[in-house]
């Protein structure tokens, strides 16, 4: 029995095998556990004798077992490690760096140039009713931009907003002047994509709202914005223009060199390229929003920021801004 035991321990690879072979001989109902109960069946002078041999089986056995679990858990130990071993040779992964895209970075230094002035930055829904977007800013009923050719509409009275002016609205709703915010987001227009159209683009809206605020403080204000976004050379001038909502209303250009300033496909023309819609805060607008326009008056201004993008960094097609092409991106 101990040979035979032994012999099957040795030849356990493997601790459940040793497990099963403990069992077999010591366990509850094992081969010798038996053979211990069978004894009190023999003689007086024979049970001594046969007890002692089976302590020592008993013994050898158990310090078999020890032994072989032992090795067992050496062995496997080798195995594990053996599956789990690193070739430090094999080629790595390789990890790609992202980068900032090019109308992020645009929009960050937006922020950080008007944070810097002491403007707040706010913000507004994409889906916007067609009161925020067009009636609270003062803009007529039959005004050509409220058509569905120009305009997405979910509902009749719920739009995708074309441009961030209904965050002015919203602001001057819920906050007493002093007001100095900037607002930056998607807007939406049933436009065609082609070189400098997409559907879905960027602006950025600026508005300010106190007492005593002059188109001084507008002309000055985008006069230090163009200086920090385009570089300290860069000169402003406005046009007269108009908006339903800012009255006097002008449209401001800068000075555009970036290849050589005339006939270049950034900077078209004679070296000034259109770079915002601004104006004086309508009164009605105002009135609109529970201020009174005999005490506060106010300023806004509202660019494309995908075409500042592209003026300040050279990009010639808007939609490059969005087919996030690494090889692109990789480039600013
Ligand atoms: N919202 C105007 C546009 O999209 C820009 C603008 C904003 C003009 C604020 C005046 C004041 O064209």
């Amino acid at each position: 029995l101990k040979e035979k035991a032994i012999l099957e321990i040795n030849e356990a690879d493997s601790t459940a095998i040793l497990e099963k072979a403990r069992i077999h001989y010591l366990g509850k109902k094992g081969e010798l556990t038996e053979i211990l109960r069978g004894m009190g069946s023999l003689s007086a002078e024979e049970r001594p004798l046969i007890g002692k041999i089976a302590n020592i089986v008993r013994e050898n056995i158990e310090i078999a077992l020890e032994e072989a679990k032992k090795s067992i858990k050496i062995k496997e130990l080798e195995k594990k490690l053996q599956s789990e071993a690193i070739d430090v040779t094999m080629p790595g992964k390789e990890i790609k760096v992202g980068k900032r895209h090019p109308l992020t970075q645009a929009m960050d230094d937006l922020k950080n140039i008007f944070i810097s002035m002491g403007f707040k930055v706010a913000e507004g829904p994409e889906v916007e009713t067609v009161y925020y977007n067009f009636d609270a800013l003062n803009a007529p009923k039959n005004h050509p931009s409220r058509d569905v050719s120009d305009t997405f509409y979910i509902n009749e009275s719920t739009i995708l907003r074309t441009q961030t002016s209904p965050v002015q609205v919203r602001v001057m709703e819920k906050n007493e002047p002093p007001i100095r915010i900037v607002s930056l987001g998607r807007c939406f227009r049933n436009d065609t994509p082609d070189a400098t159209h997409s559907p879905m683009f960027h602006q950025i809206e600026g508005l300010v709202v106190d007492k005593g605020i002059t188109m001084g403080d507008l002309k000055g204000t985008l006069d230090v914005f163009a200086k920090n976004f385009f570089g300290p050379n860069t000169q402003i001038k406005f046009r007269p223009h108009n908006f339903p909502f800012t009255e006097p209303s002008a449209e401001v250009d800068a000075t555009c060199f970036k290849c050589g300033g005339e006939g270049c496909s950034v900077c078209k023309g004679n070296g000034w390229i259109e770079v915002l819609g601004a104006g004086m805060v309508h009164p009605n607008v105002l009135r609109n929003c529970g201020i009174d326009p005999e005490v506060y008056s106010g300023f806004a201004f509202g660019m494309g920021i995908d075409r500042l993008t592209m003026q300040k960094y050279g990009i010639d097609d808007i939609r490059l801004l969005f087919e996030n092409d690494m090889r692109f991106i990789n480039q600013f």
